[in-house]
């Protein structure tokens, strides 16, 4: 018996070293399945989306299978198309050069790795599939999706930015959408901290958001099941030191979104990205992102009677810039007969908080939005809550006559209906502002909360001392937020009927 005892010990043991020695490139996935929109800016009877996984740089036959309620039986998906991802190592930074305050080691190169992408369709709108992951014949994943919503189907979002620090926070937040069952998630900017690095999307996003199983103190399974729609943030896309973080800018080719932006050439100043810094790291970043940089930088897509205008707001942008404006000002005016248009950036142009106060530039689009009948414009950047009233903006000069202040600063007047938030009407008289900045980065201004005279004028809610998501319900011509803080508290609500 002891004997027994022992050699079952001892099986264990070399098991347990076994694993612990089994190289990497066993492992079926670096990440495993996630859903994206791709680019399918409209609605179908017949409806698609990409899932994408990555692995080691070691070629498989991979293939995936569907099932939806009108195949009988699993059927072949599109041919996955792997693309070789690396970053070569940065320079170190040197004090004194670049803006350095001291030296600090370069990143480490990223070996190459495959991102796969495989195209789903014949999806039924509104309903849920099944698919699944077999490599070299032998299934590896299997996983529920749901689909996008018809026009005239009941949808619900969960809404976050600033959310991929590797906070436990980021974990309460995901596990909290996961208790939502939204249809789709979008994040208003600030994916991942601080740079939008490769390295980051592995230890600060993936693992939070495609969690095997549901926990607050882990995260959730949802990237596989629900597609993440996003807005590039500062800390995504505005990084100026390619140098030392070649593997930046990972938004270009780990998403898979429309391609219907404005067609601004890469490198045009002020209407599209600008890449500086490491003439080596730059034609591997190119030939990896393709034809997404920079035009996946700005997008619309329509979701059940709702279309999306989706803008990059970063500050190497000038939506001044009549190429932008008339992009925008197109998309919106043949938006016009969808019941619901929301609009979704990252700097918000208008926010209470005393981090960010200046950047108000974002504030110049308002007459756009209303004339176009914006209903909600939605943002990040502020790691907190706030919510405006219903309002219109006509914006005006500086004292030197520039539209623009120095730091960000935009004068001007702005008109507020009150009756919204009294409750006599759940027609708003204007666009509602809201800034979901609570996501899972450190809270900004928590001491404003109980202070609403440090409030700007425009400003009906400011929830600060918690994290939290929107979650979002669309039923016809109804719309219902809750704000949710990571503990599941609704802490604020509002409702608006057309
Ligand atoms: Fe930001």
């Amino acid at each position: 018996m002891k004997k027994w005892t022992l050699t079952a010990t001892a099986s264990l043991l070399a098991a347990a070293l076994l694993l612990s020695q089994t190289p990497q490139s066993s492992q079926p996935f670096l990440e495993k399945p996630y859903l994206q929109l791709g680019d399918a800016p409209k609605l179908s009877s017949s409806e698609s989306m990409v899932l994408m996984w990555h692995t080691e740089n070691t070629p498989a036959e991979w293939k995936v299978e569907l099932r939806t309620s009108k195949d009988s039986t699993w059927r072949t998906a599109g041919q996955p198309l792997s693309l070789v991802v690396s970053a070569p190592a940065g320079e170190p930074a040197v004090a004194g050069k670049d803006g350095a305050k001291k030296d600090a080691p370069a990143s480490p190169a990223i070996d190459p790795h495959l991102v796969y992408r495989a195209r789903l369709t014949g999806l039924v709108p509104g309903e849920e599939f099944r698919y699944r992951g077999l490599k070299a014949g032998k299934q590896v994943f299997e996983a529920t999706g749901r689909t996008r919503k018809s026009a005239g189907q009941p949808f619900r979002f969960a809404l976050f930015g600033d959310c991929g620090q590797g906070t436990t926070a980021e974990n309460a937040i995901a596990y909290q959408a996961h208790l939502a069952k939204p249809d789709f998630i979008f994040i208003p900017g600030d994916i991942v901290y601080s740079s939008g690095r490769i390295s980051e999307y592995r230890e600060k996003f993936y693992p939070s958001y495609n969690a095997d199983e549901p926990t607050a103190s882990i995260g959730a399974p949802l990237l596989r099941s629900v597609p993440f729609i996003a807005a590039p943030g500062n800390h995504d896309t505005a990084l100026n030191n390619f140098r030392r973080f070649p593997d930046a800018l990972a938004y270009f080719f780990y998403w898979d979104q429309p391609l219907n932006g404005p067609a601004v050439p890469a490198g045009t100043a002020k209407a599209a990205h600008v890449m500086t810094g490491s003439e080596a790291a730059q034609p591997i970043f190119l030939k990896a992102a393709g034809e997404r940089y920079p035009r996946m930088a700005n997008f619309s897509f329509d979701y059940g009677n709702s279309h999306w205008t989706v803008l990059d707001a970063n500050t190497y942008m000038d939506w001044s810039n009549p190429l932008l404006r008339e992009w925008l000002t197109k998309d919106l005016a043949a938006a016009q007969s969808a019941t619901w248009r929301f609009v979704a950036f990252h700097q918000p142009g208008f926010n209470s908080s005393k981090e960010h106060f200046a950047e108000q530039y974002m504030r110049l689009l308002s007459p756009v939005f209303e004339a176009n009948h914006v209903d909600i414009v939605f943002a990040g950047h502020v790691h907190n809550y706030q919510r405006s009233f219903p309002m219109t903006f006509v914006p005006g000069p500086q004292s030197d006559g520039a539209a623009i202040g120095p730091r960000g600063e935009v004068a001007g007047e702005w008109k507020l209906d009150k009756t919204f938030r009294d409750g006599a009407s759940a027609k708003p008289k204007g666009v509602i502002y809201i800034v979901s900045g609570a996501g899972g980065a450190g809270l900004y201004n928590p001491e404003q909360q109980p202070d609403p005279a440090s409030w700007q004028g425009f400003t009906d809610k400011f929830i600060s001392q918690v994290h939290s998501l929107s979650v979002v319900d669309v039923q016809g011509k109804t719309f219902r937020l809750k704000q949710v803080s990571d503990t599941g508290e609704v802490v604020d609500s509002f409702q608006i009927a057309k």
